[in-house]
């Protein structure tokens, strides 16, 4: 499974890619809106001079020229930016276009397999079902993801699931289960993918008593 980060903040892209695990980052409108970009195209330049991985950048225009307009330019500024495109009619028309062009994208807010079903047809490079905000409203978003691996094995879908709006490890080890291609997680659940309590303690012996030894052989 893939690693991607979900986040529009350098200080931890850069931890992540350091750890040697990652491979790859997600941003939206959101994301920067928190952190105060405002030379958003510069930003997707630096994420990708740091990055080797897909790095996907989200358009913000909803009708089908916009998206093109803003699409080729984002995919013009690095070999691995990936255009996101939100999963509306003109989106689908628009990632049907990208994909004749060679240009590879991520179709964002998917909530439904006959969504995912679309965008597979149209040529999506990633599809991002969101399982947070469907946990949120009491659906499971997990059954989704097993919903879309198992429709896109039925009929060879070269488009990746990645698994988006994750909110905890329970969700990433879920994923990896269902065969999903990638999990974009915000850092905090990155961290918390390799943190377990007995770890710590055994640690925290294991140097005690070599300590204490060390203190018997003066
Ligand atoms: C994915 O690409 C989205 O940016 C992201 O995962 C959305 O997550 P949220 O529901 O926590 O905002």
């Amino acid at each position: 499974m893939k690693f991607f980060i979900d986040t529009a903040n350098l200080g931890e892209i850069r931890e992540a890619h350091e750890m040697g695990v990652l491979d790859g980052v997600t941003t939206n409108p959101s994301l920067c809106a928190k952190e105060g970009i405002s030379d958003f195209e510069g930003f997707i330049a630096e994420i990708c001079d740091l990055v080797e991985g897909d790095v996907s950048a989200e358009v913000v225009s909803t009708d089908f020229n916009g998206m093109l307009e803003e699409g080729r330019r984002l995919a013009g500024i690095a070999e691995n930016v990936v255009v996101k495109v939100p999963l509306i009619k003109d989106g689908i028309k628009a990632i049907k276009t990208f994909s004749d062009e060679g240009i590879k994208t991520n179709c964002t807010l998917c909530f439904s397999t006959t969504q995912a079903l679309v965008a597979a047809k149209a040529g999506a490079g990633y599809i991002s079902p969101f399982v947070g905000r469907l946990d949120d409203i009491s659906t499971d978003g997990m059954q989704l993801i097993a919903e879309i691996v198992q429709m896109y094995e039925n009929y060879g879908y070269d488009t990746e699931v990645l698994v988006a709006s994750i909110r905890h490890p329970m969700h990433v080890a879920e994923a990896a289960q269902l065969g999903a291609d990638v999990s974009t997680m915000p850092f905090p659940v990155i961290e918390k993918l390799i943190k377990h309590p007995l770890t710590d303690i055994g640690l925290k012996k294991f140097l005690d008593d070599w300590n204490k030894l060390q203190d018997s052989l003066k």
